[in-house]
């Protein structure tokens, strides 16, 4: 065919291409039947156990320990012996070296990890290997190089150890979040106890697997599963030190209440309601990207998710419309599936949580919108949804509801967009769009959130600070800022 025949070819071209299904393998993965806790490098038999399985799916995957307080307290005497018996005195620069070592394992085990991930979370493969796992080598990688710089990182305080960090994780980025905590913590020269998030706790059992490859000394690192009542009593220990927890507000809460008055050190990583603002100047295709991303990365399990869009007015039409077609594109489906955009809700219990909220919002009046979408029978699903006219005084616009389910409000003027942003009781993250440098400055200081992102969304790096205001918690991880949790001062209290 020529170009001019090419060019009055009237043939219909098909509307839709199908896509052949393009799934990960799973033999990369070799699980047990049963897992126990692992304490002071050896694995402990769990007591009692419940059974973890794939949302994707409903299938059991193995046995895992529910940690009573007494295992607790083991791994809790087992970091306690490893840090006074060895990590606090090694050289600073063979601290660093463990990190590295951890940092290159994870990189060379990745596929394996992301794999993993995704059968027992839920989240695309596309995500975990492209998201989950590079972040996390990262951070054990930054953090490796803090370990011999302390004196520079805070001149003139003496930098020390606070002890032994107690860390309770969430299910969203499980081996993220567990970099997140453990990397910085033996960075500092501390020992550690980390709980997983019930329904995943299989990437941390297999971090244990990293660990002995690491060669790390026994009880630097030990880990306990179960639900919230051995998360309670990681909290209630008395030989630990500091506290670090993400997770939701409510049990937030609880925790401060719980270690008010003992000096022991906290750090509260909680919600968000997020606002994505997109002024009528904005690049409106990347925005719409930056808008998807924001809320159906991760099934919108994302504490820092864009949950509410502030669109201005004069723009509402053509992005509520672009946006509308772009879900249409949206795949939903198996997460071991490299083209799956959008994978399975991490659990029962979440799926609830969403649909009574989502319930909600057609009650109070807002319009739903929900592409044409065939979910998989089994296992727990939810379609990319869409609240338009909704009030600020909406559930849908003032709960968090860690789904795939975007509130779309407007605003006139930047000051309104501020007002409506910060009319929350959360302040983790913000998305600001526009062409005009200044008002993203202008918008940045004016905005209560610990990260604003500018004309993107969803992005991390481990040089870069992450937390929130109000409800949303307190401290930071990542960066220099960091490490703070997990060092003690000249002329600071210390909790004995
Ligand atoms: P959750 O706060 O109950 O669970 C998070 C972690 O805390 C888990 O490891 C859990 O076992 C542990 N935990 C639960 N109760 C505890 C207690 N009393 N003491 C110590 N540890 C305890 O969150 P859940 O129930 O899984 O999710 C509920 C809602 O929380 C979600 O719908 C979402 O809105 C929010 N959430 C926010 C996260 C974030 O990244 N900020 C992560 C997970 C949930
Ligand atoms: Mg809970």
């Amino acid at each position: 065919m020529t170009d001019l025949e090419r060019k009055h070819d009237r043939t219909p071209v098909p509307k839709e291409w199908a896509y052949a299904p393009a799934p990960e393998s799973r033999d990369v993965v070799s699980l047990d039947e049963r897992y126990g806790h692992y304490v002071g490098g050896k694995w402990l038999e769990p007591s009692e156990t419940y059974t973890t399985i794939s949302p994707a799916t409903e299938e059991p995957l193995a046995e895992v320990g529910q940690a009573t307080p007494e295992e607790v307290e083991a791994a809790v005497a087992a970091a306690r012996d490893a840090f006074e018996n060895g990590w606090s005195g090694i050289s600073a620069a063979e601290r660093a070296k463990y990190l590295f070592r951890i940092a290159r394992i994870l990189q060379e085990r990745s596929r394996e990890f992301a794999v993993l991930e995704s059968l027992n979370g839920g989240k695309p493969i596309k995500e975990s290997r492209d998201v989950d796992l590079p972040l996390a080598a990262a951070h054990f990688f930054y953090y490796a190089g803090w370990a011999d710089k302390l004196e520079y990182a805070f001149p003139n305080r003496r930098p020390r150890p606070v002890g032994v960090a107690g860390q309770i994780i969430p299910w969203n980025f499980p081996l993220l979040m567990l970099s997140w905590k453990i990397a910085p913590a033996l960075a500092a020269g501390n020992t550690v106890v980390l709980k997983p998030a019930e329904t995943t706790p299989l990437s941390a059992l297999l971090f244990a697997d990293v660990l002995r490859q690491a060669e790390l000394p026994p009880g630097v690192v030990n880990i306990v599963t179960g639900d919230g009542r051995t998360g309670a009593a990681l909290v209630k220990s008395e030989d630990v030190d500091k506290i670090a927890f993400t997770g939701s507000t409510d049990v937030g809460k609880a925790i401060q209440r719980e270690l008010a008055g003992t000096g022991k050190k906290l750090t509260l990583e909680l919600g968000g309601k997020a606002a994505n603002i997109i002024f009528d100047d904005a690049a409106l295709d990347q925005a719409v990207e930056g808008i998807v991303n924001g809320i159906y990365f991760n099934q919108g399990h994302v504490c820092c998710a864009g949950s509410r869009l502030l669109v201005q007015e004069s723009i509402y039409e053509p992005v509520v419309e672009k946006l509308k077609r772009r879900l249409t594109t949206l795949r939903v489906g198996d997460p071991l599936d490299k083209n799956t955009d959008v994978g399975a809700i991490n659990s029962e219990q979440q799926l609830e949580k969403i649909r009574e909220l989502v319930e909600s919002g057609e009650q109070e009046g807002a319009e739903i919108y929900q592409p044409p979408c065939r979910l998989p029978e089994k296992g727990y699903w939810f379609v990319p949804t869409v609240f338009t006219n909704v009030a600020q005084s909406y559930r849908i616009a003032q709960e968090e509801i860690f789904g795939p389910v975007l509130s779309v409000l407007t605003f006139r003027t930047p000051e309104e967009a501020v007002e409506k942003a910060n009319n929350t009781p959360y302040g983790l993250s913000a998305g600001v769009w526009t062409e005009k440098g200044s008002r993203i400055l202008w918008m940045a200081e004016r905005l209560r959130a610990g990260v604003v992102w500018a004309n993107t969304f969803n992005r991390f790096d481990p040089s870069s600070p992450f937390g929130g205001y109000k409800e949303s918690g307190f401290g930071r991880e990542g960066g220099r800022h960091g490490l703070e949790p997990y060092l003690r001062f000249d002329n600071e209290p210390s909790h004995d």
